[in-house]
This record gives structure tokens, C-alpha cells and sequence, in this order.
């Protein structure tokens, strides 16, 4: 199945060990550092069934370009999973990608976070924190958790992903027409059919 990972590592490149280690696991995994990506420049993920967001967290949130690129990208009934890496403890750093995930009715399913080498601000003068952070087992931990992910969604990833095909196959097939088709349909919706029409084509394109 095809996955897509968005991704932004601009601290350490604590983040992009676990997006390599994923993607050096299973090669229909692609990845993206939005960091390449120009100012107007949107990927196309409607091939994707499931879409990755991973990046370091800075100041409480996920990477503001990643967060655009994502509300530019993500498509209603889009499957979406997370990895991050953090310097701080047992936090849960992933309402911002939910908030994100809710504004484009794409569904954000599970995530994995681990520590990640810190050198931010103060951190800096001590040496910084989380040394050695991600180890290789929590760099191994990112990989288990998509093949869980694997294991026990990719069916319903599957099928959602071709039924979201078939939608978007009809919209392209049967446009709206804008906003005077949207009220003639209304109008029509309200008052019915008029009296003594035969039904034309434009009649019954419920
Ligand atoms: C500017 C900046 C702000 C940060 N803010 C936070 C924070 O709010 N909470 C936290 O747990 N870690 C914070 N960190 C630590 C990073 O999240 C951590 O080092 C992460 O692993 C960086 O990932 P990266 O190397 O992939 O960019 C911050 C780091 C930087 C550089």
C-alpha cells in the first residue's frame, strides 16, 4: 500500500532517523521533507491510502510549513498518522495534527513519539538534553508501530482510500455548476417538479 510521509527535521534530525527507518523498511513508503517543497508547491497525495506527518515539536507545536503544507494537502477521509520526536517527558504533542486532521475531515488514526537530542535555548549552555535521544530502539519503536498500523488497518485503508476514489470520480464526472445551480437545485428541492414538465434529464439528476 502506498504511504506518504511529510515530514520536517530542522533541529537535530532526531525526526528523520525514524522517517528513514521506515521508509528503509518498507519500500512503498515515500517520504517528503516539506523543507524542499517551494513556498507554493503542494504534492499531490491523492494516491496515497495513508499520509505520515512526522516533525521535531518547537515550541509545543509540530513545524509551521509542515502544518501548512498539511492543510493544503489533506483531502476529506484522508487516513493520517504521526511521528515525532520531542526533548520534553511524557507529553502528547499531537493536538495540533488532529486540529489539523478535524479542519480537513481527514482522520488521524494513531502516533508514535519518542525523545529527541535537545539543544534549544539554555539547553545549549548544559550540553543539551535527551543525549543519544532517539536510541535504536525507539528508532525501532517507529517501525514496529507502522507495521501494527500495517497489520491492523490496511484493509480499511484500502477500502476507504477506493471508495474516496469513486467519490471524487463522480464529482469529476457530475461538477456542480456553481452557485445558481446550487439554488435551482434548492428551489427545486422545495417546490418539486414543475406542473407539466415530462421529466427532463436536468430534472433527475439527483
Ligand atoms: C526552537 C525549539 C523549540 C523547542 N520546543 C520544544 C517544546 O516545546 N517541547 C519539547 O518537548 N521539545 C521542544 N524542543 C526540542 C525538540 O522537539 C527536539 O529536540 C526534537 O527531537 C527535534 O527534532 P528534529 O531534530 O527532528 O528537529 C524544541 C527545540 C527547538 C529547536
Amino acid at each position: 500500500m502506498k504511504t506518504m510521509i511529510l515530514y520536517r527535521s530542522k533541529h537535530h534530525g532526531n525526526t528523520k532517523k525514524l522517517v528513514d527507518a521506515v521508509t528503509a523498511a518498507f519500500p512503498e513508503v515515500e517520504s517528503i521533507d516539506v523543507a524542499t517543497l517551494g513556498k507554493n508547491e503542494y504534492p499531490d497525495l491523492s494516491d496515497y491510502p495513508l499520509v505520515g506527518v512526522a516533525s521535531g515539536i518547537y515550541y509545543g507545536k509540530i513545524d509551521a510549513d509542515l502544518s501548512r503544507v498539511l492543510s493544503n494537502v489533506l483531502h476529506e477521509g484522508q487516513q493520517v498518522f504521526a511521528l515525532m520526536t520531542y526533548g520534553g517527558q511524557d507529553k502528547w504533542y499531537g493536538k495540533d495534527i488532529d486540529a489539523l486532521c478535524r479542519m480537513q475531515r481527514a482522520n488521524f488514526i494513531t502516533s508514535y513519539g519518542c525523545l529527541g537530542f535537545d539543544t534549544w535555548g539554555p539547553y545549549k549552555l548544559m550540553g543539551g538534553v535527551q543525549k543519544g535521544h532517539p536510541t535504536d530502539e525507539e528508532i525501532q519503536g517507529a517501525v514496529d508501530h507502522y507495521q501494527r498500523l500495517m497489520d491492523e488497518y490496511e484493509d480499511i485503508f484500502l477500502e476507504q482510500h477506493e471508495q474516496y476514489k469513486r467519490r471524487a470520480a463522480w464529482a469529476a464526472a457530475h461538477p456542480a455548476g456553481g452557485l445558481l445551480a446550487d439554488v435551482k437545485r434548492t428551489v427545486k428541492k422545495i417546490v418539486g417538479p414543475r406542473a407539466g414538465s415530462k421529466g427532463s434529464a436536468e430534472d433527475s439528476d439527483e
